[in-house]
């Protein structure tokens, strides 16, 4: 399947784990219609671990849990697809999934079908139990055939943690997105430790295959499954900011049934969505930016070529102290103060404009834990 742009929608897993139903599923259906957060992009609903019964039925096939899906998955998908949305389930490349229901190993190719039979649009496939005598990289190559086989278009999402070095194969299995991270929590010290993930690798992201970051925690304010003492609204921000900036798929994770206004201003900030989907999908890079008394690791300044011709910026305050400031120059960015452009720069989480003066944009106030995020317009003069 050909993804041109980072996946956008909702898992139950970081709010849920294992408490998940067909009503609970109807309502999330519901509640990305009403809220607006569809429109927005957030299409993919998917079902993640926990949702079958402990053993295949007498054909070996997957079997929902009775209980939870009393009506079975097609009927969960047919409401799902009702709304206009997308339907993603969730299976393992071991013989269990991580939790430890029935994984798909060796039983590739018949549940792939009965993923495509229930109307399934995204498959995550997690890393748990997996076979000591098949690579990771088989075990993918072999669920994305699996998957094709069905004729059914289905976004498949790999879930190897960055394993067995991960980034030096995945783009070669069909995977359409890739997990290079561990789990995430709700908290910063998780947020800050993912990160560091993504620049180990190098911000990496290929075509048709998207570096995930793992699902959000924003608006999870220390409840939920992934629990792990919340963050404030600044944190959330930096943390959504990050994801977006740099390509993430962006997965909802709280439970949008009950969230509150800052939650939502945060998940729709259109703006920052933009950056995320923007259809030339190119690399930020590191700024030359660093304040001489801060180490540039701590605040780090990255810019990021848009389609159009203008240029995102943002500036993350990851020390827990120090407030930064930061000047970057316009020839930094690629833009020679001898052509003649017209340049305005808008902070995209204020909306105040920023005023460039001798060539220099001058970022004042980068407070701790907190992002600055900006997009140039750039025009022909
Ligand atoms: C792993 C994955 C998580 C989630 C759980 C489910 O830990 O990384 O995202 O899918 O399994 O058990």
């Amino acid at each position: 399947m050909m993804v041109n742009k980072p996946p956008m929608g909702i898992n139950t897993w970081n709010t849920f784990g294992s408490k998940i139903d067909e009503k609970l599923i109807m309502q999330m259906a519901d509640t990305l219609v009403e809220s607006g957060l569809k429109d927005l992009g957030y299409e993919y609903l998917v079902i993640d671990d926990c949702w079958s019964q402990k053993k295949r039925d007498k054909d070996g096939r997957l079997v929902p849990d009775k209980n939870k899906f009393p009506n079975g998955m097609k009927a969960v998908a047919d409401y799902v697809h009702s709304k206009g949305l997308k339907f993603g389930m969730y299976s393992c490349v071991g013989t269990m999934t991580c939790a430890g229901y029935p994984g798909s190993y060796r039983h590739e190719y018949i549940d792939a079908q009965t993923f495509a039979e229930w109307g399934v649009d995204f498959l995550k496939y997690d890393y748990c139990y997996r076979s000591k005598s098949t690579a990771g990289v088989e075990s993918y190559r072999k669920m994305s055939t699996a998957l094709k086989a069905t004729g059914r278009d289905i976004l498949f999402s790999a879930c190897s943690w960055g394993h067995d070095d991960t980034h030096k194969w995945i783009d070669t299995t069909g995977a359409n997105i890739w997990r290079a991270t561990t789990d995430i929590k709700d908290s910063w010290k998780k947020v800050k430790e993912l990160v560091s993930v993504s620049n180990e690798i190098g911000n990496l992201n290929f075509i048709n295959c998207f570096t995930d970051l793992d699902m959000l925690i924003v608006g999870m304010r220390g409840m939920g499954f992934c629990a792990e003492g919340g963050c404030t609204d600044d944190e959330y921000i930096t943390h959504f900011s990050y994801w977006a900036f740099f390509g993430s798929p962006l997965m909802i994770g709280c439970d949008i049934r009950d969230m509150d206004e800052k939650t939502f201003s945060i998940l729709s900030n259109k703006d920052i969505i933009e950056i995320n989907q923007d259809s030339e999908l190119n690399r930020p890079y590191l700024l030359r930016c660093s304040d001489a008394m801060i180490d540039k690791i701590e605040v780090p300044g990255y810019a990021k070529q848009l389609s159009n011709g203008d240029i995102a910026l943002a500036f993350f305050n990851f020390s827990d102290e120090k407030t930064a400031s930061r000047y970057v120059t316009l020839d930094m960015i690629g833009l020679d103060a001898d052509i003649p452009l017209e340049c305005t720069v808008k902070d995209l989480w204020s909306g105040e404009a920023l005023e460039i003066s001798n060539d220099t944009i001058r970022v004042e106030k980068i407070e701790p834990h907190c992002c600055k995020v900006y997009r140039i317009s750039v025009k022909a003069v």
